[in-house]
């Protein structure tokens, strides 16, 4: 059974969970927002980030802006990596030397490798990684995770993903299968958000007011997805379900159809993978 969002948390970490994020950009931010805002019992959070300023709308949910890294690193039991790929070995040298033995190390960086995080961290430190939409932000994310073999990880498994649970669907993946996540979902905000465009323009085309037009593509997406998720049925037989014979929907199936709209999704997300893969080497 699902724990309630804002019930305590379980076990070990009951009352006394601190986690801190090192960048509270886009992720970082989206991840401590949708913590705050879930107001679980016991749990701490802090962050720090390179322009101070982007502190200031989770300090005003409660988030404690940290000084700078070192001090972040010596209190997070659970120290989020949030920064640019690119910028994680210089926060890891920053924060190294000022970790607890035991604290979880959790990085959301793209395509920067388990061995890579651990090798920053050194002994003694649990080290994970995990690909997060930023859906979270609205308690509606879905992450994978993965972590490396060491002392604290059986410790961490569990009751972080009770914690991700309270943002959206957890996952547990091999390493090996981040890139495909990352490009099928972790990048799946900007498919869908491109088709909800199309459909707003559709709108505004027909002469909708385009906040009209935006307000029900909007709901239109939100009740589709909660049809789809809440029945058994194929989706093919959802989609068929709506085209009358001979009516006006078909007529429209029929252009998508013609344009390949399926076979394009699935090129997107080849072309995400591969670029995925380009990066990682
Ligand atoms: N956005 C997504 O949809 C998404 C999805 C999956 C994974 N990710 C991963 O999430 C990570 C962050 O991406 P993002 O989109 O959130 O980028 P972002 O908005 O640019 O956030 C990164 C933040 O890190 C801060 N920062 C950089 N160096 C720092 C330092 N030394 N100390 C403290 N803060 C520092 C930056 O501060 P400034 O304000 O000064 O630049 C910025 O606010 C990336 O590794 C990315 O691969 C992102």
């Amino acid at each position: 059974m699902t724990a309630p969002l804002t019930s305590p948390l379980p076990g070990r970490l009951a009352g006394k969970l601190r986690v801190g994020c090192i960048g509270c950009g886009r992720m970082g931010g989206a991840i401590l927002f949708g913590l705050a805002a879930r107001k679980i019992p016991g749990l701490t959070l802090c962050g720090c980030n390179r322009s101070p300023e982007k502190m200031e709308p989770l300090a005003a949910l409660g988030v404690e802006a940290m000084p700078g890294i070192p001090e972040l690193a010596a209190k997070a039991d659970l120290l989020i990596l949030a920064v640019k790929p690119y910028q994680v070995a210089d926060v890891l040298a920053a924060a190294r030397g000022h970790l607890r033995p035991g604290t979880l190390v959790l990085s959301v960086a793209a395509g920067v490798s388990l061995d890579r995080i651990a090798k920053g961290v050194g002994d003694g430190v649990a080290v994970a990684r995990c690909m997060p939409t930023t859906t979270a932000l609205v308690g509606k994310g879905i992450f994978a995770f993965c972590f490396a073999p060491g002392p604290h990880v059986e410790e961490w498994r569990t009751p972080l993903l009770e914690l991700f649970g309270r943002l959206g669907l957890c996952l547990e993946l091999p390493e090996e299968k981040f890139t495909d996540f990352s490009a099928l979902i972790g990048a799946g905000p900007a498919y869908v958000f491109a088709m909800m465009q199309g459909l707003v323009q559709a709108g505004v085309t027909l002469g909708f007011p385009h906040a009209e037009s935006r307000r029900m593509v909007g709901e239109l997406f939100a009740g589709c997805a909660a049809l789809a998720d809440g029945g058994t049925a194929p989706l093919m037989q959802l989609r068929d379900d709506v085209c009358s014979p001979g009516g006006l929907t078909i007529a429209g199936v029929n252009v998508l159809d013609r344009a390949g709209l399926s076979g394009l999704l699935v090129d997107a997300v080849l072309a995400a993978r591969e670029r995925g893969r380009e990066m990682e080497r």
